[in-house]
């Protein structure tokens, strides 16, 4: 296992990070403490979570596991989505903000987090008044650093100004969804990241198991993310995810390796990331994932197996580019 430094907060971590959002879900307590345990033998320090995974389940069991050795660990949690019906209990105010750390803490059983994610945007809430709530929380010793996912790159470039002003703590981690499928992330976020030197770990590299060799234009497993969950159902219902899926098997195949474990090595060679976080309900799926850290990428790989998917437009309708020999 290789390890790669957060943006520039001097912190080490596991190229690969262990996302829990299966623990206490489809993930038994035995399976998931299992599979926490195998992470940290293959030298994963890294570990994310949330304080609505598996309402709240996910914080307790990685809570026991990380007990006993909490300080060797880089742990992330999230705030945002609702974690009861009060319409209090949601967004990024600072009510709730100051209500989900004290939640999470105890589910975890420590008294701080490394990177505390805003979930996603909310539009309710002015960026100001999030960002400073983090830092108190920063300066409270709760949060080591303040985090954000699933916003777009203008409202983190504004986040970022806005901090810089005010002289509040910066998001020093950004969160995307990246796969071979879900590529949006390299037209804005990942640039912006790599030139304010701010980490990023990528969630969903397999696409929620688009890319593991289970499904295709015409096959589907009887149990699978895609197939039982609507929302991811609809997230990846483009037929052409599914002709890309065909395609990278038949690739991944060719050259003998698990579809599984080739999907996290090319989401892994970005330069931009930091790790992607793997995910996975047993040991079994665990160790495709685990093995993308042995994988040689080589940059004719990553070009070919990008080939297999849509470039995503570039962010301004300007195509030409700079004159030659412009440095
Ligand atoms: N910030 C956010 O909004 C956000 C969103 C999503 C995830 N995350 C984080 O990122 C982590 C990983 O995300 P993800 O679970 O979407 O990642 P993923 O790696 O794209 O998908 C993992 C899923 O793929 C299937 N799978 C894994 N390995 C497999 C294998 N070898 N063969 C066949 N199927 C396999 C399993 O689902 P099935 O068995 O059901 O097919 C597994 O749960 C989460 O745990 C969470 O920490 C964050």
């Amino acid at each position: 296992m290789e390890y790669r430094t957060v943006g520039r907060t001097g912190i080490q971590v596991s190229n690969l990070c262990l996302g829990t959002m299966s623990f206490g879900a489809n993930a038994d307590e035995e399976t998931s403490k299992k599979m926490y345990r195998r992470s940290r033998e293959a030298g994963i320090n890294f570990f994310d979570t949330a304080d609505v995974y598996a309402l709240g389940r996910s914080e307790e069991i990685l809570g026991d596991c990380i007990a006993h050795e909490r300080d060797n660990i880089v742990l992330a949690t999230k705030v945002f989505w609702p974690t009861n019906a009060d319409v209090n209990a949601r967004g990024l105010s600072r009510r709730h903000i100051m209500q989900g750390i004290e939640g999470s803490l105890k589910r975890l059983k420590t008294d701080y987090i490394d990177f505390y994610f805003v979930h996603d945007f909310d539009p309710r809430t002015p960026i100001e008044e999030t960002l400073r709530a983090l830092d108190d929380l920063q300066r409270q010793g709760k949060i080591l650093y303040p985090a954000v996912s699933n916003w777009a790159a203008w409202q983190i470039a504004k986040a970022l100004g806005i901090s810089a002003k005010e002289q509040l703590a910066r998001f020093e981690l950004i969160q995307p969804m990246y796969n071979l499928v879900k590529r949006q992330a390299e037209v804005e976020i990942l640039p912006l990241a790599a030139s304010e030197q701010i980490g990023v770990i990528s969630y969903s590299p397999l696409g929620a198991g688009l890319l593991t060799g289970k499904y295709g234009v015409n096959k589907r497993p009887k149990q699978g993310r895609l197939v039982d969950e609507k929302r991811y159902t609809d997230r990846y219902l483009d037929e052409m995810n599914y002709v890309v899926a065909d395609r990278f098997t038949t690739y991944a195949a060719e050259r003998g390796i698990k579809a599984a474990t080739l999907a996290v090595a090319w989401a892994m060679s970005n330069p931009a990331i930091t790790a992607p976080i793997i995910g996975a309900r047993n040991l079994e799926q665990l160790e495709d994932s685990l093995d993308a850290a042995d994988v040689d990428m080589t940059p004719e790989w990553r070009e070919e197996i990008s080939s297999h998917s849509i470039t995503p437009q570039p962010a301004t309708d300007r195509g030409e580019t700079l004159l030659p020999n412009w440095t």
